[in-house]
């Protein structure tokens, strides 16, 4: 494990100066997990174990709270990622429907992220939509009432490299 797992100055300044404001360590454990994520994309078991060496915890410690916190994510993520919404109003509205179309359009059938690393398709709890489901954000960007030719129709978009456009 090296001494500063490839972070980013800034990040390593902003984790020196954020340990210190906790009266005890290991309550910095989440805003650490945070800058670490946004600075490497993901959590990394090896980012894990210098995360509790930083904090004198174990590793298995830090590995609870990734597997907790469903922002926290422990494998890399595509460039774009597509988030649907799962909760029971899109689910009734055909959101489930909605996955499939997108993870069969982008090639990311057998797992969540795509073989060469472009787009993840996740699903993720209420949107705040609820009324206009099934709703699917593209990193975002929302998307309202989003059926399975919309899907395909959102998934040609981001093949093409239109990316994540007016909302609709
Ligand atoms: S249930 Fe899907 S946005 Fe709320």
């Amino acid at each position: 494990m090296s001494q500063t797992m490839n972070l980013k100055e800034e990040t390593l300044r902003r984790i020196d100066e954020v340990i210190p404001r906790y009266p005890q360590k290991r309550s910095a454990a989440l805003p650490l997990l945070h800058l670490v994520q946004e600075d490497q994309g993901y959590i990394s078991p090896e980012a894990m174990e210098w995360i509790a060496a930083k904090l004198d915890l174990e590793p298995i410690n830090i590995w609870e709270l990734v597997t907790f916190y469903p922002m926290l994510r422990d494998k890399p993520v595509g460039k774009k990622v597509v988030r649907v919404c799962r909760t029971l109003s899109c689910a009734l509205q055909g959101s489930y429907k909605t996955c499939s179309a997108l993870r069969e359009a982008l090639n990311c059938e057998n797992g969540d992220t795509s073989p060469d690393g472009e787009v993840t398709v996740e699903f993720a709890e209420c949107l705040a939509s609820c009324h206009t489901g099934p709703v699917v954000m593209v990193n975002d960007d929302l998307y309202e009432h989003v059926d399975e030719k919309r899907a395909r129709e959102i998934a040609g978009e981001l093949d093409s490299g239109k990316g994540s456009g007016a909302a609709g």
